[in-house]
């Protein structure tokens, strides 16, 4: 049994039947029913619909749906409704709408229009999921809820007068007085000293580079600012239905928020994933971002929306070519989440998302689509025994959300090429070709129980950080920086981590674009630097150029310290694997272990352990053939499993 009351796996997808005359819907559930679907997402942009005007509610055709659902033995992740304020709102409180950095107030339209700080939002959502909670609270269908969508999909933030109102207080909470802030801030530069907190202002568009102190702030205040919002929803839902689990679906790796706080006060964790058919590669970063859903709680998540083929909201939307959906489906299960849903169930015939694929397509019954969620269906339910099951890790990679806030701040670094994600990638790419298990973790975490902690980068870095680690530790460029309030530590780089690393770091040396230094160590590309070594040993050094013969990798004791940003930085150290033909990716959930084949041609694999594969129930032993776009999901036989 999963996070909420239906049994086995999760499977369904966003359900808009507001979209289609009734007749549609007795169709919709009956083929929901022939396809095994038992979730669907429902009401997330209802709002209009639900109150058409102030105060006045329609729910009979939300009534309908939901007991259509329930009749047909479909649970509702239900959502709160109100991802988008409606029209009446919107021109009663035209201050509702957001503004963007250069003073520009948006217009409704689209969806998300709202201001994250806007009292007058908060209170009309609030009191709309009152109402929802209170009519649906004993609805036998009601599984989960699904609170607002995607936060910081279109609204990361607002630069309002009420916006600035608020930022104020929060600022006002952190620092206690205007001193504390000018000094947090550095104002003593450029001339921004501030005699009073009503002169502080969010950054809004301005002659030249913005204090990056400031812009730190403003990045935590906006994730806290919506992570509030998220909060006063929450809190009506818990009082009112306090056993019925709460998400809100995530956005996979997204900057604007920091999922470590709002995972926090999540009951499940859900995740949005996209990944695009059109990039071979795409299935790594995207099992990077499952890695870091099932981490966030250390336990199952959902996949509460991907896509059955193409999407419609990139330049060229590609499809997914057969095969695909159901391996990438089968690949979010590998990383942990207990179901796979999706956008949408029944394609859109109007609106922005008419051309986005669906688990039921315009042509309907005699579709590929149609025939692939069939056959997904029935996959999952296959491998309904899996629910519930958790990873095991051994090594951790470190995301830090202040970390990348402070690297990717504009206008002010040695070079703005070190990108989080890229860094991230560098090291889980090759782990994730050996079949390696992954955690992301904190910095201020436990890591004791991790053989091998990699911080790919940690430029914000306090004293405290990594002081747990008792494996292997490995920290990547540019770390130890600056402190929390983006200010750099005494003596320089690596700051709090010098004495752990052994080394100092004497000038950065960021590459020119397209650049590559050598190394013995590999290729680096983007960023190198100039080390001074204290009492740590070289493990490799830079070959030629300006940095020739100085250390690129060291070590001291157990701690690595890589200053630059190598193709495969894995290669320094010694982290057993399988021995997987390229494509192939295999992964584990207790003993069930998952491969699955992402190329286009069959790959032969060696299993480490003899079993039963689920999806065929085929028993299998040693040397195996995985066709393309196929996958193998094998119980084995052994109830230790063994971990690569
Ligand atoms: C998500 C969103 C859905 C739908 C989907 C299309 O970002 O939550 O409502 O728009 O994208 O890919």
């Amino acid at each position: 049994m999963g996070a909420t009351r239906v049994p086995g796996l999760l499977f369904g997808g966003d359900y808009n039947p507001e979209q289609w005359p009734e007749e549609v819907w007795a169709e919709d559930v009956r083929l929901m029913a022939e396809a095994g679907v038992n979730m669907a997402t429902v009401a997330v942009f209802s709002w209009s619909r639900l109150e058409p005007r102030p105060g006045v509610y329609d729910w009979g055709w939300l009534d309908r749906v939901l007991d259509l659902l329930h009749e047909h033995g479909i649970a509702a992740d239900l959502a709160t409704a109100t991802a988008t304020p409606p029209p009446w709102l919107v021109r009663e409180h035209p201050e509702v709408m957001p503004v963007d950095a250069a003073g520009t107030r948006l217009e409704f339209g689209s969806r998300q229009g709202y201001c994250p700080s806007s009292p007058v939002f908060k209170e009309h959502a609030v009191r709309l999921a009152r109402a929802v909670a209170e009519r649906y609270k004993d609805h036998p269908a009601l599984a989960m809820w699904h609170i607002s969508n995607e936060y910081a999909d279109h609204t990361l933030e607002c630069f309002c007068p009420e916006s600035a109102r608020h930022f104020r207080t929060w600022l006002g909470k952190r620092y206690g007085s205007i001193e504390a802030l000018n000094q947090a801030w550095g104002t003593s530069c450029w001339g921004q000293h501030y005699t009073s907190l009503d002169q502080v202002e969010p950054p809004r568009k301005a002659p030249g580079p913005v204090n990056p102190s400031q812009l730190v702030d403003w990045r935590r205040f906006c994730s806290d600012a919506l992570l509030e919002l998220f909060g006063a929803e929450k809190s009506v839902l818990r009082e009112i239905t306090p056993d019925i689990p709460v998400t809100t679906n995530f956005m996979s790796i997204l900057h604007g928020l920091d999922y470590w706080k709002w995972a926090a006060e999540e009951d499940l964790v859900s995740d949005d994933a996209y990944p695009d058919p059109a990039d071979p590669e795409s299935h790594v970063a995207v099992a990077l971002s499952y890695d870091l859903m099932r981490s966030l709680k250390r336990k199952p998540w959902l996949l509460l929306e991907s896509a059955p083929s193409a999407v419609s909201w990139r330049e060229v939307n590609v499809p997914k070519p057969p095969g695909m959906m159901r391996l990438h489906s089968l690949q979010a299960l590998a990383h942990g989440s207990d179901g796979v849903m999706f956008f949408q169930w029944r394609q859109a015939a109007y609106g922005p998302e008419k051309f986005h694929s669906a688990m039921l397509p315009h042509g309907g019954t005699a579709t590929r689509g149609w025939q692939d969620t069939l056959r997904l269906g029935r996959d999952l339910r296959d491998l309904a025994e899996i629910a519930g099951t958790t990873t095991k890790a051994d090594v951790a990679l470190i995301l830090d959300w202040d970390s990348w806030w402070g690297l990717e701040a504009p206008e002010s670094m040695p070079s703005n090429r070190l990108r989080l994600k890229e860094l991230l990638l560098s090291w889980y790419a090759p782990l994730h070709a050996r079949g390696v298990n992954v955690d992301l973790a904190r910095p201020d975490e436990d890591l004791s129980g991790y053989r091998v902690v990699i911080a790919p980068n940690l430029y914000m870095c306090t004293a405290e950080s990594l002081r747990t680690v008792t494996g292997q530790l490995v920290v990547g460029p540019f770390s130890g920086v600056v402190d929390p309030n983006d200010h750099v530590h005494p003596g320089g780089a690596p700051g709090p981590l010098a004495d752990l690393l052994g080394i100092a770091v004497d000038e950065f040396w960021p590459l020119p674009d397209g650049a590559t230094q050598e190394t013995t160590a590999g290729t680096a590309r983007t960023w190198a630097e100039w080390i001074r070594v204290q009492d740590a040993e070289v493990v490799a050094t830079y070959q030629g150029g300006e940095l020739d013969g100085l250390p690129a990798v060291t070590r001291k004791g157990n701690a690595y310290y890589v200053s630059c940003l190598l193709d495969d930085p894995t290669a320094i150290l010694s982290i057993e694997g399988l021995d997987l033909p390229d494509g192939v990716e295999a992964t584990r959930r207790e003993n069930y272990l998952f491969l699955l084949n992402h190329a286009t041609t069959p790959k032969k694999v060696i299993l480490p352990a003899p079993g039963r594969d689920l999806l065929t129930q085929q028993d299998l032993e040693g040397e195996i053939e995985i066709a393309p776009r196929d996958a193998i999901v094998l119980k084995e036989s052994s109830d230790t499993p063994v971990y690569p």
